[in-house]
């Protein structure tokens, strides 16, 4: 059910990943440029995740631009390169101070070689902290690219894959799959995020803008979550035998 707040026995997922869609929208509705709903959103990425980390979440993985949307008009991207210059030091080292390690998720040759420096120097910064817990964002990412991608390294060493190696190949290798799958802005559907790592991910679509999703919108999903079983193709009585 949704509504419910999150108590002491709420599961919390281990790991949140997040469609923010709904910028542009966001703007316009209030007669502003689409750039000006990405530079909330960013901000209010940067709010959910703090959030997150405080309820006990080990990774966060957002989709900030896709594949896809490098076909948007070019002011547009050249708006969203900015932010990165201007905003993404200081909001990632902020965030993974609190002992996070950052990927990007994507291909970075897509970008200009000044905010590719910027996301690879961020990440590398962030190494020292140990593995376990991190943030992902998804930059020039999309499922079928990255899977293509992953079928390519294993053809070149002449391997046939396992669920497991094949798993290792993407750029989520190591890390657990989504328990909980958050997209804003009202659309049910994936937008080629994460394909292969959503398998089993409980999904969570809200009818609000990105920019307008509260800590409070979070907590409810939360508690949304926290009430699904997840059987894994089990049945119940399966589940309770283990219990
Ligand atoms: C999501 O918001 C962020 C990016 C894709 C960069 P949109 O830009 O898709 O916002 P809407 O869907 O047009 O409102
Ligand atoms: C999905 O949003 C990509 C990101 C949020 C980064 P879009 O707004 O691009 O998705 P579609 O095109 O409406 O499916
Ligand atoms: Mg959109």
């Amino acid at each position: 059910m949704r509504g419910n707040k999150i108590n002491a026995g709420t599961k919390i997922p281990a790991h949140i990943a997040m469609i923010m869609d709904g910028n542009g929208r966001w703007a316009k509705n209030r007669l502003m440029p689409r750039s000006y709903g990405h530079k909330q959103g960013l901000e209010r990425m940067v709010g959910l995740i703090e959030r997150a980390f405080d309820l006990g979440v080990s990774f966060v993985t957002v989709y900030a631009l896709s594949t896809e949307n490098f076909t948007r008009p070019k002011e547009e991207l050249e708006g969203l390169f900015n932010l990165i210059r201007t905003r993404f030091e200081e909001y990632m080292t902020r965030l993974c101070a609190r002992g996070f390690r950052l990927r990007v998720l994507g291909d970075l040759s897509l970008f200009p070689a000044d905010v590719q420096e910027i996301l690879i120097k961020q990440q590398e910064k962030t190494q020292i902290y140990p593995e376990g817990k991190g943030i992902n964002i998804a930059l020039g990412y999309g499922a079928r690219a990255e899977i293509v991608r992953a079928v390519n390294l294993a053809v070149a060493k002449g391997e046939t894959v396992s669920e497991q190696s094949f798993s290792n190949l993407l750029y989520t290798q190591g890390q657990p799959d989504p328990d909980l799958l958050i997209r804003t802005g009202k659309e049910v559907r994936l937008s080629n995020f994460l394909l292969w790592q959503v398998a089993y991910a409980e999904m969570y679509f809200s009818d609000k803008m990105f920019p307008e999703f509260s800590d409070g919108d979070l907590e409810e999903a939360i508690a949304w979550y926290s009430e699904r079983t997840r059987r894994f193709g089990k049945t119940d009585e399966q589940l309770e035998e283990k219990s």
